[in-house]
């Protein structure tokens, strides 16, 4: 299902509406203009849904709200709100992820937007991945992906249409994966050799015995699970730094779990380094210290 609507669309009917306005806007066709299409302009959320609700919505809202603010696309909220509220009525499944995705619409001339943009919202709902409870389980191995992340402090910590990094990272993952089964994220770094997040998962390490996890003033995705948890190790006391990560201290690092809004948080149990067709431990991470106390707060506001 893919609800499509553009944000002008007539608020005339609003009362009456839901239903008709999401039937209305049920339609997977976007311009071959729309800008979202065309330059990457626009910005997505991609928000697990469980029994009709969704999880940390309001950090995913002020995410969503924020990143059309940095990027000047005028978005209804009002609008947008009445819509999902209507989509998870209609929920394919008690559990699964629902999209949200906001461009700026069409218009313009070359890169420069229009003065009045009319922003286009849609709204998908995809199935979970395979392997997700699992992988929180039992946790994952991992590697270091060669493509280096791009860096923008203007545009770095929203989620915006751009990701070629993470597609170039991910075509390494995944042959990776077809060999390796139990690899199942890649750490991808600055070119200065910071360790920045996963291809699409925000990262925390223990390292001298200290908490950590990576500034992301000039890149990466400031992600909604890895917000809710800074939030929890600061209300629980846990002192966590936020700093850049060189590569190498990965090294002596005890700990080490991923993040994201839909699969919660894997564990990494070994960082491989893939040569000749053979897998070479690099470092192995014994404790899941942290990571069970990250699971334990999730666990709280969705229970599994
Ligand atoms: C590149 C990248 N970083 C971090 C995240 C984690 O973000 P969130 O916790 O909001 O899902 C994602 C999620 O897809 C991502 O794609």
């Amino acid at each position: 299902m893919a609800p499509f609507l553009k944000s002008n669309q007539s608020d005339s009917k609003q009362s009456a509406l839901p239903q008709t306005n999401l039937q209305k806007a049920m339609s997977p066709v976007i311009s071959s203009q729309d800008r979202g299409f065309l330059y990457g302009d626009g910005i997505f959320e991609t928000v697990r849904c469980r029994n009709g609700q969704l999880l940390l919505w309001a950090l995913h809202r002020d995410r969503l709200v924020r990143s059309c603010e940095i990027l000047f696309i005028p978005l209804r909220m009002d609008m947008l709100d009445q819509i999902i509220s209507e989509a998870i009525t209609h929920a394919p499944a008690t559990d699964c992820i629902l999209k949200i995705i906001v461009t700026r619409g069409e218009g313009g001339r070359g890169y420069a937007p229009p003065e009045e943009a009319d922003a286009t919202m849609v709204l998908q709902w995809h199935a979970l991945p395979p392997g997700t409870d699992t992988a929180s389980q039992q946790g994952i191995d991992c590697i270091y992906c060669d493509h280096p992340l791009s860096q923008n402090p203007v545009t770095a910590g929203i989620k915006h249409l751009n990701r070629l990094d993470q597609v170039m990272a991910s075509l390494q993952l995944s042959r990776a994966a077809q060999n390796f089964p139990a690899i199942k994220e890649g750490l991808m770094c600055d070119v200065d050799g910071n360790i920045i997040e996963g291809t699409r998962s925000n990262l925390f390490a223990v390292i001298n015995n200290t908490l950590c996890t990576p500034d992301l003033s000039r890149a990466g995705v400031q992600g909604v699970m890895r917000s809710f948890l800074i939030g929890h190790f600061k209300a629980a006391g846990i002192p966590l730094e936020i700093r850049a990560i060189r590569k190498q201290e990965l090294s002596v690092a005890s700990e080490l779990f991923v993040c994201n809004s839909v699969m919660g948080l894997w564990p990494i149990t070994r960082l491989l380094n893939l040569e000749n067709n053979s897998a070479n431990v690099q470092v192995q991470f014994p404790s899941r210290q942290m990571s069970a106390v990250a699971r334990k707060a999730l666990l709280e506001i969705f229970p599994l």
